[in-house]
């Protein structure tokens, strides 16, 4: 072998042990085995009506009035997800947002320690003009630390 060849395969081997290096590590931060699609982007309810057990455990799920006034407070909840997703600290919710059509409106952050079920209350005054067709669209996010980010939505009417 020549001196250029050497080089070229002494490199090849360096790469080739340093990816090896880097998935063992990335095996060890993440013991547990994941679907990593679930965090090409955001997750939905395929159908809301027949939801799967990740969907039903994963999906946020608001509660809030199905009319409310502009200008007066009204309380949304949300729970992740129908089923109460666990927390501890191989897998727990990072956090729960909410948005009032594109607006964010407000995040909750949780710890993995288990002491809080990841359910948020937010109390919420939708404005006249945030509202000039006479409906919003509140839109809930959660994300999941093994199954990604999650959204779900309620349209509701403001008169
Ligand atoms: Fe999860």
């Amino acid at each position: 072998m020549d001196r250029r060849g050497f080089l070229k395969a002494a490199a090849i081997g360096t790469i080739a042990g340093s990816v090896s290096a880097t998935m063992a590590s990335a095996e060890r931060f993440f013991p547990t085995k994941v679907d990593m699609t679930l965090f090409d982007g955001i997750n939905r309810a395929k159908d809301p009506l027949k939801k799967t057990p990740l969907e039903k455990s994963h999906a946020p799920a608001i509660s809030a009035p199905s009319s409310v006034k502009a200008g007066e407070p009204f309380v949304v909840e949300v729970s992740v997800g129908e089923n109460v997703h666990v927390m501890g600290p191989v897998h727990w919710i990072e956090y729960i947002e909410l948005a009032i059509g594109n607006e964010p409106a407000g995040r909750i952050e949780f710890q993995p320690k288990g002491y809080l079920k990841p359910k948020a209350s937010f109390t919420v005054v939708v404005p006249k003009e945030a509202a000039p067709t006479g409906k919003v669209t509140l839109v809930a996010f959660q994300r999941c630390n093994l199954h990604g980010l999650w959204e779900s939505n309620l349209d509701i009417s403001v008169s």
